[in-house]
């Protein structure tokens, strides 16, 4: 195995671009890059917006090694100044907004255009090895039924979707569609592309306003419950286990095709006891409204990944305390809840 890691990163780690750098996943991201070696390109869609950039430029080595770039999903062409020269780029960037009033055109053309967008930029820039996107499990195992483990081969059925509107549902249509639409592009234009599929990402984090996935994540603390259905037979990874993974599988040539990234599985009510244990002081309900008291676990299976010699480093609990810890640092989250919440306990 070690031998064939030298050829990506044969001489020095060299320039890689991250779209969405900005965000939960993508900051985090950066910093490890940056850790190692790399001269980094982050695109943003609004470089001049201190709030939205400070924590990228207050990052060790940023000084040096760390430019910001402007680009959009929506724009064709806007990542091909970003991306000509680099040697690797990383897909980050996506739409998260559940609650959008204009799904097609807010969610799900900016996703599938965009990740097309980045691939015809590869193509114009010729130094690019690899293009690496960051998938979701909502590629995966949006179905009716849900079977014990859930694998690489397994797509989401986009019928169902469409027909249950679930929440997120159009998130999960535009990231299918994406990725879909990405792997034939690449194949056309012979784009070295590997796509690695989180499950719900949970750690501690860098970016300054709450992450869109601890909305999901704790929910449980929060009575957010049009995001139950997300968490009702749950699969969850550590943010740093997640960006090291992708680092990982950069650096592999041998790496193909899509990687599941989870480490934990668990339904809402293992959830729960957890946080009632660690967090009591957050009167975490042992019910939920609509969900069943006996569920079976779904599993994602890392098969593939652990495999190539990945290794998960972090716990359940290892998420949550640094996800809860990082919230209240940063004033995002009050310290306590109350047992029963008038309209939910609002964050
Ligand atoms: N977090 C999870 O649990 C999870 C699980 C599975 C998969 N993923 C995937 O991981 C990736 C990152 O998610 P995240 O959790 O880090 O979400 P996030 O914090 O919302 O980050 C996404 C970033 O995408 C950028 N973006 C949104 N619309 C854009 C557009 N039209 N053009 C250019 N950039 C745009 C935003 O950048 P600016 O506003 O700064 O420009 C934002 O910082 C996504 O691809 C998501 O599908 C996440
Ligand atoms: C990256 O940063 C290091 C020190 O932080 C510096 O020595 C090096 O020249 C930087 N690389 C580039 C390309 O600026
Ligand atoms: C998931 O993929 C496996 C093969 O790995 C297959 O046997 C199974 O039928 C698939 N399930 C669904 C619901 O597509």
């Amino acid at each position: 195995m070690k031998d064939s890691v030298a050829s990506a990163t044969a001489s020095a780690p060299g320039t890689v671009c991250v779209t969405g750098a900005a965000g939960f996943i993508g900051s985090w991201l950066v910093m490890r890059l940056l850790e190692r070696g790399y001269i980094v390109r982050a695109t943003v869609r609004d470089p001049a917006n201190l709030k939205k950039v400070k924590h990228l430029l207050d990052l060790p080595k940023a000084d040096t090694n760390l430019t910001l770039w402007k680009a959009d999903l929506n724009e064709e062409g806007s990542f091909d100044e970003a991306i000509e020269g680099c040697s690797g780029v990383f897909h980050v960037a996506t739409p998260m907004d559940f609650e959008s009033k204009d799904p097609e055109n807010e969610v799900i053309k900016p996703t599938i255009n965009g990740v097309l967008s980045i691939i015809r930029s590869c193509t114009k820039a010729k130094t690019v090895k690899r293009l690496v996107f960051t998938s979701s499990a909502g590629t995966v195992n949006v179905q009716e039924h849900q079977q014990p483990v859930f694998d690489e081969n397994n797509w989401s059925d986009l019928d169902f979707i469409n027909k249950k509107k679930m929440t997120g549902w159009m998130y999960f249509v535009s990231k299918t569609l994406a990725e879909k639409a990405a792997w034939e592009a690449a194949k056309e234009n012979n784009i070295d592309f590997i796509s690695i599929i989180p499950t719900l990402v949970v750690g501690p984090f860098i970016m300054p306003t709450f992450p869109p996935s601890l909305i999901t994540a704790l929910s449980p603390i929060t009575r957010n419950e049009g995001h139950y259905s997300i968490i009702k037979q749950g699969q969850f990874v550590h943010l740093d286990d997640l960006c090291e993974s992708h680092i990982f599988l950069y650096e592999r040539p041998q790496a193909e095709g899509r990687y599941i990234c989870s480490s934990h599985d668990a339904t809402i009510h293992d959830l729960a006891k957890l946080m009632r244990e660690k967090w009591p002081e957050y009167n975490v309900p042992t019910e939920f409204k609509g969900i069943d008291k006996d569920l079976p676990v779904v599993s994602f299976s890392s098969k593939k990944l652990i495999g190539m010699g990945f290794e998960f480093k972090y716990s359940l609990e290892d998420m949550f305390r640094g996800a809860i810890d990082t919230c209240r640092e940063k004033g995002l989250l009050p310290h306590s809840f109350a047992e029963n919440p008038v309209n939910g306990n609002k964050v």
